[in-house]
């Protein structure tokens, strides 16, 4: 088979070196890719943004499984024009993109469907949304409703910080994606990211991995695009995946069936264990990042195979196999991110991780034959262990020789599954 991956982050890399290791596949394409990717891959210049583009691309390629990494082009319906095209693509159409693509439409749904989250408002200026927060005092959360990479999303200490957040978003910062705010009640718990493939009926989810979104460690400072993930949770007992499988993704299923838009390809559940059990924080319509990076580790399974299923909507019956044991991922970022930071910082000591640790490559670029940064997460070191400690001992191993200016990252990936054992 030929593939094509579109993306060209960490999650991709992930996604391409699980594949390159199945029996099935002769050649993998990715557009546009990266250094690491470019290893493993047949890097193409083109936007993954570019629809019309990739569609040209997999057809004079004679692509036989097209999989897409990001939402953006997913929002924008790169699963339409594909089956238009009469080409096999792993990602969810337009329609069914909507539950990540609007917060709005997400709640809609989840209420619809009496799938459990948080209370929510929704608002077109801020003159509503302030007078909302006066007569709500509790915890809330402020966020725009488009994309937002991640950063569209203020979880406020106090009630002023709800206040600008709502004015800061409705200034105009964030473009169209802040033009509508949800403002939400604040959940309390442990948050986990359920991944879970599905073929418009069937729900087969991947092991629980939990992301750490906070910059700093002790999970304090503004929100990232997440700085380090593990799997499996510890926390996250059969029990609640039952509970979450029967309250959460089924009833979404059988919504978006019911709704027309049947949802084919990666569910990605961020859930707040609550309580009152688990609640949804949000969904995305793709994997996480950097929470593949570990699954992908873990993964025995061929992956394009369930990949092919999920696409042949014969998910029913398919089990996915592990390896035993945890695996985790420490992301490197670029000083001063998630602000502004600086690009083109030579990335020294690549080559001098031990065995078994994989460097997926995020925001790297090649410049005369040298790695440099080119991004805000620049790679995600990862590796498997015997059991989390022993993953993260690797992983940190890799993280040690891996040099480049400003480099920060997490040093306490894990510590929330560490303190529950
Ligand atoms: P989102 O992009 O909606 O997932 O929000 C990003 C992050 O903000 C989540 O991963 C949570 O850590 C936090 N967050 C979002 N909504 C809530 C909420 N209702 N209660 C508490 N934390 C939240
Ligand atoms: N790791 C968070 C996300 O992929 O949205």
């Amino acid at each position: 088979m030929r593939i094509l991956v579109v993306g060209g982050g960490g999650r991709e890399h992930a996604l391409v070196w699980k594949m390159a290791r199945s029996p099935l596949v002769t050649e993998i394409y990715c557009a546009p890719g990266n250094p690491g990717i470019a290893r493993l891959a047949s890097c193409v210049p083109v936007n993954a943004n570019d629809i019309g583009s990739l569609v040209d691309f997999a057809r004079q390629a004679a692509i036989d499984l097209t999989v897409v990494g990001p939402e953006a082009p997913l929002v924008a319906g790169i699963g339409d024009a594909f089956q238009e095209a009469g080409l096999p693509i792993f990602g969810p159409s337009r329609a069914a993109a909507q539950l990540e693509g609007s917060k709005a439409f997400a709640k809609e749904l989840m209420l619809r469907a009496g799938i459990p989250t948080a209370h929510h408002a929704t608002f077109m200026e801020a003159g509503a949304a302030l007078a909302y927060l006066e007569a709500h005092p509790g915890p809330v959360v402020v966020k725009a409703d488009g994309l937002a990479a991640g950063k569209g999303v203020v979880v406020a200490e106090d009630p002023a910080m709800a206040r600008d957040a709502v004015k800061d978003m409705f200034s105009g910062r964030f473009g169209a994606a802040g033009a509508r705010v949800v403002i939400e009640e604040r959940l309390e718990g442990e948050e986990v990211s359920i991944l879970a493939l599905c073929d418009g009926e069937t729900v087969l989810s991947l092991l629980p991995s939990q992301d750490h979104k906070r910059v700093g460690e002790g999970d304090t400072g503004p929100n990232t695009g997440g700085m380090g993930a593990y799997a499996p949770v510890p926390f996250y007992t059969p029990a609640i995946a039952g509970q979450v499988e029967e309250a959460i993704l089924r009833p979404v299923l059988q919504a978006m069936a019911a709704a027309g838009h049947p949802y084919r390809g990666v569910l990605y559940a961020g859930l707040m264990l609550t309580r009152e059990g688990p609640k949804v924080l949000e969904f995305n319509c793709r994997f996480g990042d950097p929470e593949t990076q570990p699954l992908m580790l873990l993964l025995k399974s061929d992956l394009v195979e369930l990949m092919l299923a999920t696409v042949r909507s014969e998910l029913a019956g398919t089990k996915v196999e592990w390896y035993p044991g945890a695996a985790a991922g420490v992301v490197l970022a670029a000083g001063g991110y998630p602000g502004p930071y600086r690009k083109g910082e030579p990335i020294a000591g690549l080559e001098e991780v031990p065995a078994g640790v994989e460097v997926f490559h995020a925001g790297t670029a090649l410049v005369d034959g040298q790695v440099v940064t080119a991004g805000g997460r620049v790679l995600c070191v990862t590796a498997r262990g015997k059991d989390l400690p022993a993953a993260l001992e690797h992983a940190y191993c890799g993280v040690k020789v891996i040099r480049f200016a400003g480099r920060h990252y997490r040093r306490d990936i894990g510590h929330r599954a560490l303190s529950a054992q």
